[in-house]
Order: structure tokens, then sequence, then C-alpha cells
């Protein structure tokens, strides 16, 4: 397995560019399983989830072509050949789940395996079962394959999830835009990546209102037709690199960044001491003076603040001044990256679902380990600015949801690369 070995190696300046999202592209992948014609996707991200996503579509008889060095995915789903998400692909990545609303909606069935839990969490889909059964499929789970059908089709309906899930809102406004009549679906999620999702079904001729409101209303059609679509800024990987110049000093511009993506999360950037602007061509990041304050944090669904820059904004409080509680409300185990930030001196502790960090001057490199995808990168941010070398483990994490990290930050004056495993 390969390894990053990264040194603290002072201010950064220069431009990142940002890469289209990796949560978008992984909803408006499977949309492409509403319409017989052609959808394709501009300016994909370059990552191995993309890759699973890919085989996942492929195994159920679609075509999808990566064109222009990946940033184009070409795809039909004219002819299937199965609705079946087989379990080894979904344990990999569980936004393969995300295939079962468009399934049941084009085809009336489903057998989609329960992804099972990972590391930050059991990660169940009670609220996508909810939500579908409101318009009308029958789902049971059967040797941890969830068989969904819908033999007439599915109908509108009124339905409040109990939770703003995402995948949940993703899978059920899919499979709304084919059913009878209206559907209004209350307590939606309202991420920027539902809104780019509905933007790009609107084009395939879906009728929908309210994305990035609490409530989505969908009246189904018939059929659905083939489109273009651009996938959206990845506003997780723009508040990571956001992260590079508030940690290590220095100015750093994030090509293609808009604040409208990261409110929240530049606002506690504002607070801890760390100025963010708006340029015409992204956003402009600097210290404002030394070293950053503490501030608190609590996850919460969007537009709170982000539960996939928690870890990142735990490796900035490791060395602000003064103490800063981190409260994660999203997931159940999602600070895994605390006790590899201890290793490099960092002091947090952890109680349940609350960290505690009392800055340090300055942390020390050391042998880390990721353990899943967002606490990879922290302990790259980390070691960038921490006294000597720290060498991160396991980086196939990082594969998933960062694309050309090594590139992008060696191109800011980061000392890093990439060692290949044995
Ligand atoms: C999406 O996951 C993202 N993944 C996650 O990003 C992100 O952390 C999460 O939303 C929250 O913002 C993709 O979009 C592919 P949820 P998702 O359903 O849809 C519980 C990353 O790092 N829940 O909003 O799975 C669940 O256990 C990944 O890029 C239920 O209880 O998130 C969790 O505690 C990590 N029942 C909470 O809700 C359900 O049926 C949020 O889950 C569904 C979810």
């Amino acid at each position: 397995m390969d390894s990053i070995l990264v040194t603290g190696n002072g201010p950064l300046n220069g431009q990142i560019p940002i890469a289209g999202a990796k949560n978008a592209c992984l909803t408006l992948m499977p949309a492409t399983l509403l319409s017989e014609e052609p959808l394709t996707l501009t300016n994909a991200p370059r990552l191995s989830d993309i890759k699973t996503m890919t085989a996942l579509l492929q195994s159920l008889g679609a075509e999808v072509s990566s064109l222009q060095d990946g940033q184009v995915l070409a795809m039909s789903s004219h002819d299937l050949t199965s609705q079946t998400a087989d379990y080894e692909i979904v344990r990999k990545m569980r936004a393969s789940n995300l295939v079962l609303g468009p399934l049941l909606a084009r085809f009336g069935q489903a057998v989609v395996s329960l992804p099972g839990g990972c590391a930050i969490g059991a990660r169940p889909m009670d609220l996508h079962v909810e939500g579908l059964e409101a318009l009308g499929a029958e789902i049971e789970l059967k040797d941890g394959y969830l068989h969904a059908k819908a033999p007439g089709g599915l109908k509108g309906a009124v339905h409040e999830m109990r939770f703003a899930s995402v995948g949940a809102t993703e899978n059920i406004v899919m499979a709304a835009t084919l059913a009878k009549g209206t559907t209004v679906l209350k307590n939606a999620a309202r991420e920027p990546e539902i809104v780019d999702l509905v933007e790009c079904l609107r084009k395939m001729g879906a009728q929908i209102s309210g994305e990035g409101t609490s409530t989505v209303e969908i009246q189904g059609v018939d059929r659905l037709h083939g489109a273009t679509h651009q996938v959206v800024t990845d506003r997780i990987e723009l508040g990571t690199y956001m992260l590079a110049p508030a940690m290590c000093g220095g100015e750093v511009e994030l090509l293609g960044g808009r604040m409208s993506l990261v409110e929240s999360f530049a606002v506690k950037l504002d607070a801890a001491g760390v100025h963010v602007e708006e340029t015409r061509h992204g956003l402009k990041v600097a210290r404002k003076n030394g070293r950053v304050s503490a501030v608190d944090v609590v996850t919460e669904p969007f537009p709170g603040f982000p539960t996939d820059l928690q870890a990142q904004m735990m490796a900035l409080m490791c060395t602000a001044e003064g103490t800063s509680v981190l409260e994660e409300r999203i997931f159940e185990n999602r600070f895994m990256h605390a006790p590899e930030l201890v290793r490099m001196g960092a002091n947090i502790e952890v109680h349940g679902g609350t960290a505690t960090v009392t800055g340090v001057e300055r942390l020390k490199g050391a042998p880390v380990m990721a353990t899943d995808l967002r606490a990879s990168v922290s302990l790259i941010l980390a070691g960038m600015a921490a006294e000597g070398e720290t060498t991160v483990s396991r980086v196939y994490h990082l594969d998933r949801g960062y694309e050309h990290v090594v590139r992008k930050l060696e191109g800011v004056g980061a000392k890093i690369e990439r060692i290949k495993g044995q």
C-alpha cells in the first residue's frame, strides 16, 4: 500500500484548481438509469469512487465511457441487463445504494445489497426504505439485500423524512421523477449536491421545485430524455484546501471556489482568524495574522458546518490559540483521526461525540495511519504544518476523494511525495 511523506515546509503560495464534486457525481451517475437516452457529465473528478460507480453501472448493463482523461463521462442505460447491485461492489462504496431509486422507478424492481457498516458508522438505509415505501414500493430485506418492487409503478405521495439524509433525499427524488402524480418530500436534505442533481434531472425533463430547501416537490412524468450536465465544484475539496494556508501560512487561491458552497465553513474560519475573499476565479485564503484562534464547531446538515470538514478543522484547531470543542452530530464514530493527531503531539480528548482540542504551539511529524477518506487528508494538512517528517499510510482512502492531491499541494509549495508501497 502506498504512503505519503510530508515535511513541514513553511508558507504556501499559488493556486489550486478545485475539481467537480465527488458526492454530486456519485448521485448524477445513477441518474442515467432513469432514461434510455444518453446522459453526459462534464467536470467529473478523477477518483477511485467514480471508477467504482462506473463498474457498478456497467455490471447492470449500462455503457459508461470515460473521456478526456476522465473529466467527461458519457453514459447510456438503453439496454440494461440486470437490476441487481452486488454486495462485492456496494460494500466498497455506500453510494452504490443510489441505484435503488432509479432502478425501481424505471423498471419497477431492484435488488440492492445493504452497504454494511464502514469506519465512520453503521450507516443504515431505513430512511431510504421508508421514503420509497411511501411511493408505493414493496421492499423486503433478504440475505443482506433489499428486494424492492413496484409492479404497478410508483405513485406520488407526501412524505416527511425523520432526518434530512442526503442519500435518502437523492434516492427518493430520483424515484419520484417517474412516479404517477405529485410527490412532496419534507425535511429534505439541502446540500449543494442535491441542488446539482435536481438541475440535471430538470435538464432531463423532470418537473421539480424547491431544491435546496427542506421541501422538494416533484411532478412525475412518463419518461426522461438525455442531457449533458457539468458537475458542480467540490465544496469539501474546496474547504479542505482552504485549510492549507490557514495551517501553513501564505496565501492560496482556490480556483472554481464560490463562497456560496462553503458559507458556514468560511464564517468559522473568519472567526478563527483566517481571511476568505471571493475573487473572479475562486476564493483567496490567508491567515489574518500569526496563530489562529480556537473556535467551537458543531456538524449539521447543510447549510450547517459540514461533517466532511470536521476532521480537517480539527487539524487546524490542534495548533490554535485556546481550546476548541468539536461536536460531531452526523456520524457516530468520526473521530478516528484524533488518536493519529495525538501521535503528532496534539492535545485532544474525545468523549462520545465531542472532541476537546487544546492548541499546542506546533505539531511534530510522526508516522500516522489514514482511517477514512477525510481523516487521511487531515493528517496530510497536519504534516504540512508540523515540524519534521510525517508519513501517512493507507492512502488508498485518499484516492477515493482527492484527485492529484500531491500535485495540487506541491503546486503551492508543500514538501510532499507519494511513496509506492511494497
Ligand atoms: C452523504 O452520505 C455523503 N456521501 C457523505 O460524504 C456525507 O458525510 C453525508 O452525506 C452527510 O453529509 C455521498 O454523498 C456519497 P446521510 P450519506 O444519509 O447520504 C444516518 C464523504 O466523506 N442515516 O445524510 O450516506 C447515517 O447513518 C462521505 O464524502 C440513517 O440513519 O449520508 C448518518 O449517521 C462520508 N438512515 C446520517 O444519517 C438512513 O437511511 C447522515 O447520513 C440514512 C442515513
